[in-house]
């Protein structure tokens, strides 16, 4: 049983946040940045990669693989063997808590032969890893599932390697990298067709890389990836811009915490992942957004936040793969707006960390709010006149972004916040938070 601690930042009531942050680098382009340097030919320098839980997973696993990486001078160094260049670990390999590891690195050695074995944490050996295998399975190697669907597995890289269309039936980036990276070691015309756009970080470093494949856009928000493999990249140094979900907990803090004006520098603006700041500007958010400049493909610019009233909002299901990382967050706004906010189509939250449709409920009933599941939407009473107080013990189901979340609640809380994992899982996407939130608090 965990013992639950007082997060030292709330133990007093927190006036307002003010001054200027640079946000840590963003989780999936480091996962992708460090990945497609290991199967470049040749050294690559990658700047700012976010240096927490989930992404040193990645480095590990590629370490196994043969890949020489090192760290020197707040710099990561890897030195890329090509797309058919992993060597066969001597160990299993472990993503610990990350989706993205699993799936991206599934994708990776899929199309190299050798014999891997991926395991994961408890709450990663319960997320779904079929909707990735399938795939690489129509394209060759063999793949052996715990219960036909999770982790521990193991994979049997293939080298005759079959070119496919795959046509994605889940909006998920994970899916869509995982068969990118075989297509890359695949002979001949790889076609991947993706009903509806996800997050694009690894099509835009493929372009950054110089890789020459097409990308064409096709009816209702889709596009049709077309690859003809195999390829040879020519490694090239990588600058990972900051975080937008990471962003987003400083971004809700400051629009809810009174006489608060904040300055995010260097986020990335990517389009498939800034969805929530135009949700939060609809619900009243006083926030600007700067374009400054391009870094290794990705948009960057500087956000200003001040606190705002505001006011609930419905948010349909054709925005959840652009919000699917923010719902927690948006839940605390929700919860400080005017109204009720209806979120829907929230299917996908059931595979993250947690099942966090139902973390997102236990953690506003924690705090005494109101909020209710049905089938897979989300209806969230906000209170905005009343006092904010944590009435027991947050539950966080070792997610990282629910404790996040009722973290940045417990800033206008007028009494401590208790999370059940002492706040350990932040860790996974956003290690410094308590010191990069101490850096704009004043009391
Ligand atoms: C990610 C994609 C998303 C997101 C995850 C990171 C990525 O998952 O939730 O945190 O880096 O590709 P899905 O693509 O499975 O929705």
């Amino acid at each position: 049983m965990n013992i639950s601690q007082e997060i030292e930042l709330t133990k007093q009531k927190i006036k307002k946040l003010r001054g200027t942050l640079r946000i840590i680098g963003d989780k999936s382009i480091s996962h992708r940045a460090l990945i497609l340097s290991s199967i470049c030919v040749g050294r690559s320098e990658i700047k700012n990669l976010l240096e927490s839980e989930d992404v040193m997973n990645t480095v590990h696993i590629l370490k196994d693989l043969g890949i020489k990486i090192i760290r020197k001078d707040k710099k990561w160094i890897v030195y890329g063997n090509g797309t058919n260049g992993f060597i066969q670990p001597k160990k299993v390999l472990d993503c610990g808590n990350s989706g993205t590891t699993a799936r991206l690195m599934l994708g990776a050695v899929s199309t190299n032969p050798i014999y891997c074995t991926f395991i994961g944490d408890k709450s990663l050996s319960n997320r779904p890893m079929r909707r990735v295998t399938d795939y690489l399975e129509k394209i060759g190697c063999k793949v052996n599932l715990t219960n036909k669907e999770y982790l521990p597995l193991t994979i049997e890289g293939s080298q005759f390697n079959l070119p496919h269309i795959h046509k994605i039936s889940k909006p998920s980036a994970q899916i869509k990298s995982a068969i990118i990276l075989a297509a890359l070691n695949t002979h001949g015309k790889t076609t991947i067709i993706e009903p509806k756009k996800t997050r694009n970080h690894t099509e835009l470093l493929l372009e950054y890389l110089s890789v020459n494949y097409k990308n064409l856009k096709i009816t209702a928000g889709g596009q049709k990836l077309i690859f003809n493999g195999p390829y040879e990249i020519k490694s090239k140094n990588i600058y990972v811009p900051g975080d937008p979900s990471s962003a987003a907990f400083i971004v809700v803090g400051a629009l809810i915490t009174p006489n608060s004006k904040i300055k995010l520098l260097d986020v990335s603006l990517n389009k498939t992942r800034v969805a929530y700041l135009s949700i939060l500007k609809k619900m009243g958010g006083k926030i600007k957004i700067e374009k400054t400049k391009i870094r290794s493909g990705e948009q960057l610019g500087n956000i200003t936040v001040a606190t705002s009233t505001l006011k609930a909002i419905t948010i349909r299901s054709n925005l959840s793969p652009y919000l699917i990382d923010e719902y927690p967050i948006l839940s605390i706004a929700a919860s400080q707006a005017k109204g009720i906010t209806y979120m829907k189509g929230l299917d996908e939250l059931r595979h993250k960390e947690s099942d966090r449709i139902k973390s997102i409920v236990g953690m506003l009933k924690s705090f005494g709010m109101r909020a209710e599941i049905k089938e897979n939407d989300l209806k969230i009473y906000g209170s905005p006149s009343k006092e904010v107080s944590c009435k027991k013990t947050v539950k966080v189901y070792s997610d990282h972004r629910i404790a996040l979340s009722a973290s940045i609640l417990g800033i206008i809380s007028n009494n401590p916040v208790r999370l059940d994992d002492d706040g350990k899982s932040m860790a996974t996407s956003y290690p410094n938070f308590k010191n990069d939130l101490k850096k704009i608090l004043i009391d």
